[in-house]
């Protein structure tokens, strides 16, 4: 090495492709990780946002961690000398093509993180051109997310089985007709579980702020400020059926009474009988589990704990991948979330199999640390980041990453 200055390091990058973009994104210089926007959400959200969406269940959110420490350990072994410049990092799923293989998982409460939040997610995965899944209990409505992200939109549902699935099936003709490309199906809510972190700052009903929830806002003036703008966090697409005036507590009744138990497979079944685009089931981490899904004509299957959030017992997504992917790869698009913080993380779940890699808390913290700008923040570092990775390792297509030697040591057997 003849020069390690920073100046010649640049010049080298530059040549060699360049991180572009960078220079031209005003975040990137505070900003430069995943991991810098969540102390900066730590800091500027009410305690009570943050706590909702950094935590997990069971004890010291050791789920969470178990998906970092897992990720962290792929390590994924280089070739040099073929000379790549940052490969383009665009990918197929289910026909349609996406500027990189990454992805927003369906979360229920972006909004209590940043007022508007759904929005927000959906516009910026519009603009570069990734997918974004609209949760069941998410703030905006299927029609208004159809609007503003047409060419990315995918929704999730929650079981909604009462009256012989009267609102999920109703929840599914609504996503049909307003043009949503897929549709996920969570089975790993069998049961409700505890987030102590959310308890204990009084998230554990409806949202009702208590005195110390207000002095809390009265320190965020920018969230209140998004408050302002968009209203009170509410379950939008479930108003229909309880009342266009239903309050915030008639909702949250109404989610507790229609919404709960995991989706059987006999239910799968009828789903897939009654969708006819892109079916995705979440939460899968048995190979048994994978095959079943496939022989019901699943189109895609998400390997997933859910982040963490159900069950610190669960292994983490990583692990369960390759087994999965061995399983049904071949008939089945198979994807992977939980613990998804860089753009090397998405290479390493493309290394081991996977078609793309969603994040729910990474842009949770984008929306916390920048609030409405955050998404699209955490949407150019993940791409840059990943097409780094790729680079780094040898890899001119996202494909070729699959190529590489890769030591996985937590890797499941089953
Ligand atoms: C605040 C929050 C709310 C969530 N809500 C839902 C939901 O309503 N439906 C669902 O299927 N998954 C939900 N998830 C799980 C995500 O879809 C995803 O599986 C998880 O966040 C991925 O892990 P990561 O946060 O480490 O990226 C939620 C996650 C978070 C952080």
């Amino acid at each position: 090495m003849h020069d390690t200055t920073a100046v010649a390091e640049l010049q080298a990058n530059a040549a060699a492709g360049g991180v572009p973009g960078k220079s031209a994104n005003p975040h990137y210089r505070r900003y430069p990780t995943i991991d810098y926007l969540r102390r900066a959400a730590r800091a500027r959200l009410p305690h009570f946002a943050f706590e909702y969406c950094d935590g997990g269940s069971g004890k010291d959110d050791a789920g969470i961690k178990r998906n970092w420490a897992s990720l962290d350990a792929v390590e994924l072994v280089p070739r040099y000398g073929v000379m790549p410049s940052l490969p383009p990092c665009e990918v197929d799923l289910f026909g349609r093509r996406y500027a990189a293989p990454i992805g927003i998982a369906p979360m229920g409460g972006p909004a209590i993180v940043w007022p508007g939040a759904d929005l927000a997610l959906a516009r910026a995965a519009q603009r570069a051109r990734i997918p974004y899944t609209l949760g069941t209990v998410g703030c905006a409505t299927i029609e208004e997310i159809a609007e503003v992200a047409p060419d990315v939109f995918w929704f999730q549902l929650y079981r909604c089985a009462r009256n012989d699935h009267a609102v999920g099936f109703d929840l599914v003709r609504r996503a049909a007709a307003a043009g949503c490309h897929a549709l996920m199906l969570t089975l790993d809510v069998p049961v409700r579980t505890t987030r102590a972190r959310e308890v204990v700052v009084g998230l554990g009903g409806a949202f009702d702020p208590d005195v110390k929830m207000l002095m809390q806002m009265a320190r965020s003036p920018a969230w209140v400020a998004a408050l302002w703008k968009n209203g009170i966090p509410r379950f939008a697409n479930l108003r229909r059926y309880v009342g266009e005036n239903a309050s915030i507590d008639d909702l949250v009744e109404f989610a507790r009474r229609e919404i709960g138990g995991g989706f059987t497979w006999e239910e799968v079944a009828r789903y897939r009988e009654l969708w006819r685009g892109t079916l995705i089931v979440k939460g899968v981490l048995h190979p048994q589990d994978a095959e079943k899904a496939a022989a019901l004509g699943v189109d895609g299957l998400f390997v997933s704990n859910h982040g963490g959030r159900q069950i610190e017992a669960l292994p983490a997504a990583i692990d369960a991948l390759p087994a999965i992917v061995a399983a049904v790869g071949k008939r089945a698009t198979v994807m992977m979330d939980s613990g998804i913080r860089s753009g090397s993380d998405v290479v390493r779940a493309f290394a081991l199999g996977a078609q793309a890699a969603f994040a729910g808390k990474a842009f949770l913290w984008g929306l916390g640390a920048l609030g409405d700008d955050g998404p699209a923040h955490v949407i150019e570092l993940l791409i840059e980041e990943t097409k780094a990775a790729l680079g780094q390792i040898g890899a001119l297509t996202p494909a070729d990453a699959r190529s590489v030697a890769i030591r996985h040591p937590g890797a499941l057997a089953f």
